[in-house]
């Protein structure tokens, strides 16, 4: 039996992974998993009664015990520092050593794109971001803070090892999935030590993998392309950052945050799984909240443990709730966030 965590979290997180919850069990009744799903409560919650955020031994119980972890999303207007959600999220980012962002952006429908004139064929790729390093580390500090004199300093680290192996990874997914071009984005004209490491990975890898295209460019211009031409991407490689920016980005050109799904990869250990968005408190705890990102999320999730065909029931049911708008209302339908998510589950459990 392998062991599945589930931390929903704070706000919408709680509603939205119910229903992922929900459709890996219909899935289950269709074509039955071994796995377990196990519910724990890490979250604002639990930090305002118990000042818990997650403790070292979790970490340790989620590497020996635990196939995959599925999260929900963190912040409380409660906690306005956001300690408990930076514990959490980077903590177990950093600490299971999840140095693979994976994020898809596709676009299902035509009727989702903000952009004027693109099909569902212009615009599908996958953003690599790396997810260890970067400004993401909190190393700096402040001096004299508060004062006309202040200082902050917050430093970007990357180095060889962790640069080289999500670059390396985006190039193997590229030669997995017979894709043709890997874009790498730095900012290796204004940021010249960091970003020259990753211009010069970039294209040494890039040498182990002929037959694809290694193309860089200034993250700027990628930002404009991505908008412009997205159809030119298949595999965007870039850091933290960048990563955390463009994926926002990519969210919107496939309908937005309600759709957007990822994945925490360590290639070699337990990895984790969330929706890109946020704990959304401007509209949690109305059933409102779209559950599909979530429950894209649990399909991402099921096909890295490679079960596949409950992964492709999943996707199936949610491209029929798109055909017949069985959908929340910031994409045009007008279920709440368990009505649609009963519709998904109803559509996996007639699946034939
Ligand atoms: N991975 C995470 O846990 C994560 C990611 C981003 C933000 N946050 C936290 O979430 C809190 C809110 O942040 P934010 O507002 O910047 O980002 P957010 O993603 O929570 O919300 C941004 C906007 O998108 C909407 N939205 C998000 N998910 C939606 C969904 N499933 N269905 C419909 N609409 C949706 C929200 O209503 C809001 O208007 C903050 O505390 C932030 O730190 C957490």
């Amino acid at each position: 039996m392998k062991k599945i965590a589930v931390i929903p979290g704070d706000g919408i997180g709680t509603e939205v992974t119910n229903e992922a919850k929900k459709a890996i069990l219909a899935t289950n009744a269709k074509k039955p998993l071994d796995i377990e799903l196990v519910d724990m409560e890490y979250g604002a919650e639990k930090f305002l009664k118990t000042g818990v955020t997650m403790p070292e031994e979790q970490y340790d119980d989620f590497r020996k015990n635990y196939s995959a972890i599925l999260m929900g999303a963190f912040g409380d207007p409660r906690v306005p520092g956001n300690e408990h959600a930076k514990d959490i999220l980077l903590g177990t980012r950093f600490k299971l050593d999840l140095y693979v962002n994976f994020r898809p952006v596709k676009l299902l429908d035509e009727k989702f794109c903000p952009l004027k004139n693109k099909t569902v064929n212009d615009i599908d790729f996958t953003v690599f971001r790396e997810n260890t390093e970067g400004v993401y580390v909190g190393i700096g500090g402040i001096f004299k803070k508060g004062t006309p004199d202040e200082v902050a300093v917050q430093e970007e680290i990357n180095t060889r090892k962790g640069v080289e192996r999500i670059i390396r990874y985006a190039f193997e997914f590229a030669k997995k999935n017979n894709l043709k071009k890997v874009a790498m984005a730095d900012k290796s004209n204004a940021m010249q030590f960091g970003h020259n490491l990753w211009n010069r990975c970039f294209f040494e890898v890039a040498k182990e993998f002929s037959g694809i295209q290694a193309k860089h460019f200034y993250i700027d211009a990628l930002a404009m392309m991505m908008i412009r031409n997205p159809e030119e991407f298949e595999v965007i490689v870039t850091n933290n950052l960048f990563g955390d920016i463009i994926t926002d980005m990519g969210a919107q050109l496939q309908g937005g945050m309600g759709l957007a799904a990822s994945g925490n990869i360590n290639p070699a250990g337990v990895s984790m799984f969330e929706p890109v968005h946020g704990s959304a408190p401007d509209i949690a705890g109305r059933n409102i909240a779209n559950p599909v990102a979530a429950i894209l999320t649990a399909e991402m999730l099921l096909r890295h443990l490679g079960y596949l065909q409950n992964a492709d029931m999943i996707e199936r049911a949610v491209r029929v709730a798109i055909q017949k708008n069985k959908l929340t209302r910031e994409l045009g339908g007008d279920l709440g966030t368990k009505e649609c998510g009963d519709f998904i589950c109803s559509v996996i459990k007639s699946d034939n």
